[in-house]
């Protein structure tokens, strides 16, 4: 009989292994990291005792993100994927979300469709192996003297409260964020998580049109990152962005698809994404 149970430190190293063998790259302290914004919101699916899947999940007020859901393979096309999915679902509802997203990777959009998810938009996973980028011009400004416009500006495109996950980015030494403004008006931000050798560019947020303040605002980035690899997850519509980037070395590595239960709540906008498993 499968159950599904909350995580807790002990399921880390399980959890971390089994994630790894989709290449994932994750490491405990990524399940930490999640554990520390949502102490439920990471499960593990049992077959009695024996450990055979994990999935996450945040609310962020209204919105909720899922994702990290993987299955052994030897349990697969059981019914356990989707039990993840509802138990998560069920969880994000109990606590007031009314809207949850995911990124469905190729080839899972009917399996979530399923079970009430609908396809909104297409996104690239972008990444280059060692960026190569010379450091010229001043960035825009410095996101973390801006912090509580950034959080007010991104609860209004987001849609739900991301202001304790933005802070855990934005005023953590090492990273980067930037803001762009049209005279008292803030235009968008964006916000990049940098490790030893590797670097997370997002969440970016800017103004519909304004294609050329997303492009200043990832430069300003890029031009801090030149050495690591980077990665980041934009809208394939964003045809000018995808240009520059290729232009630095970029490539798609994969297409995900985002996909949203409940009611759109967010306003158009350039949109980078924080990472698959929180949006
Ligand atoms: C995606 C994944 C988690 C699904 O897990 P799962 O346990 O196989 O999921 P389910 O069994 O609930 O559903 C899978 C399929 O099996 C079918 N199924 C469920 N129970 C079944 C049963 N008893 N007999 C036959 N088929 C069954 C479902 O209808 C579903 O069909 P679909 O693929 O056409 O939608 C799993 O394939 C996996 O771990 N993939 C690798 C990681 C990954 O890609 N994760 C998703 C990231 S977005």
């Amino acid at each position: 009989m499968f159950q599904v149970k909350p995580m807790s430190v002990n399921d880390y190293e399980f959890a971390t292994d089994l994630a790894n063998t989709m290449n994932w790259n994750m490491a405990p302290e990524d399940f930490e990291f999640n554990r520390s914004l949502e102490p439920d919101g990471c499960s593990v699916a049992l077959d009695d005792s024996t450990r055979i899947g994990i999935a996450t999940c945040i609310s962020f007020g209204q919105v909720g993100w899922f994702g990290n859901l993987i299955v052994e393979k030897e349990y697969r096309k059981h019914g356990v994927g989707g039990l993840l999915v509802k138990h998560a679902v069920n969880y994000l509802q109990n606590k007031g979300v009314t809207t949850i997203g995911l990124y469905a990777n190729p080839g899972l959009q009917t399996f979530y469709g399923t079970l009430g998810f609908k396809l909104e938009m297409d996104f690239s996973v972008l990444s280059v192996e060692t960026l190569d980028v010379t450091e010229t011009e001043a960035g825009p400004e410095n996101g973390v003297r801006h912090i509580s416009e950034v959080e007010q500006f991104d609860r209004d495109y987001f849609g739900g409260e991301r202001k304790r996950l933005l802070e855990s980015i934005i005023l953590e030494k090492g990273n980067l964020s930037y803001c762009a403004f049209d005279g008292k008006e803030l235009e968008g931000y964006v916000a990049a998580t940098v490790y030893e050798k590797m670097a997370w560019v997002g969440p970016l947020i800017c103004q519909e049109s304004k294609v050329d303040v997303a492009t200043g605002l990832i430069q300003a980035v890029l031009r801090k990152l030149s050495g690591l690899s980077v990665y980041m997850v934009l809208p394939k519509k964003e045809k000018t962005l995808h240009e520059m980037l290729f232009d630095a070395g970029f490539d798609e590595e994969f297409s995900v698809s985002r996909m949203f239960l409940g009611p759109p709540v967010s306003k158009n906008c350039i949109y980078l994404a924080e990472s698959l498993e929180r949006g």
